[in-house]
């Protein structure tokens, strides 16, 4: 195969994937060719603005380590996370809404009490989180397992900030027969997402704020139900409209009710919310 023309070379590229023995593997290497050659004839870049697209991916994955995933931010950003969970999680039982993952996720987080107290450091607000984790018929789940994680008053993650001891405000809890579960943490807030990256650069470019309406992180588990990855957001947030990584969805809205103060006098708000499980 040789003279390859603007009007054969995509298909030259496609006839050579034959090879790739596991089906949808090649379908989707197909698809890839296919797309990327499309961009290519639609935005006809020259050699400069394709140089700078190879760049941009560089950095992007030499700012990767195991702490720092820049390439699940730009995935975020693009609304790519949101689109792959849109199409892995049609809810046809009424079953909670999912929402992004986000690249501050630890495996391992220690099993709690029910009733634990997730917050080691002194801040204005905190919350409890209470409810039940449910069959999509009202039933409760035993041993549903839930893991939830969120930033310090900060907006800094454990994993971003040394002065936070590991595993702060991160913990998992098993429901028992009644399914429910229960953990004081602190009030979440609003924080910006990494901009000191390409991708923050790329926002920049957009003229895109940074900044998640405050949230919490789930992931809610049981044997024989879909497992589902989802966030709690805070109602009136004034970020809920503008999410950089488009998470939000009304039914993951939750309103922090006043709850007087704590033993320690810090303001302190209650959340009630059932995660409802479909069957697997
Ligand atoms: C987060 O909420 O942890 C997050 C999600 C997506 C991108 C960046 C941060
Ligand atoms: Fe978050």
């Amino acid at each position: 195969m040789r003279n390859l023309t603007e009007a054969n070379l995509t298909e030259a590229v496609l006839a050579r994937t034959v090879g790739c023995e596991d089906a949808r593997t090649r379908r989707m290497l197909q698809s890839i060719i296919r797309h990327l050659h499309a961009i290519v004839r639609e935005v006809e870049p020259t050699p400069e603005e394709w140089l700078a697209a190879i760049r941009f991916l560089t950095e992007t994955g030499k700012m990767c380590d195991e702490k720092r995933q820049e390439f699940i931010l730009l995935s975020d950003t693009l609304g790519i996370s949101m689109l792959v969970d849109a199409i892995n999680n049609r809810m046809t039982a009424g079953g909670t809404e999912s929402s992004v993952l986000g690249p501050f996720y630890v495996e391992g987080a220690p099993a709690r009490e029910r009733g634990t107290d997730l917050a080691a450091e002194d801040s204005d607000e905190t919350a409890t989180f209470r409810g039940r984790v449910l069959t999509p018929r009202g039933e409760p789940i035993a041993g549903a397992v839930l893991e939830v994680w969120q930033t310090a008053a900060s907006g800094f993650y454990d994993i971003q900030d040394p002065s936070q001891p590991p595993m702060h405000l991160r913990g998992k809890f098993q429901t028992g027969a009644d399914g429910r579960y229960e953990f004081h943490t602190l009030k979440p807030v609003s924080y910006p997402i990494p901009t000191d990256g390409p991708v923050g650069a790329l926002l920049a470019l957009q003229g895109r704020q940074p900044y998640r309406p405050a949230h919490s992180h789930f992931i809610v588990s049981a044997p024989g139900f879909r497992r589902l990855v989802t966030e709690l957001f805070a109602e009136g947030d004034e970020q809920l409209d503008a999410d950089p990584v488009f998470g939000v969805k009304s039914s993951l809205v939750v309103h922090f009710k006043s709850d007087g103060t704590d033993a320690r006098g810090r303001p302190h708000f209650l959340v009630e919310y059932d995660f409802v499980l479909e069957t697997a």
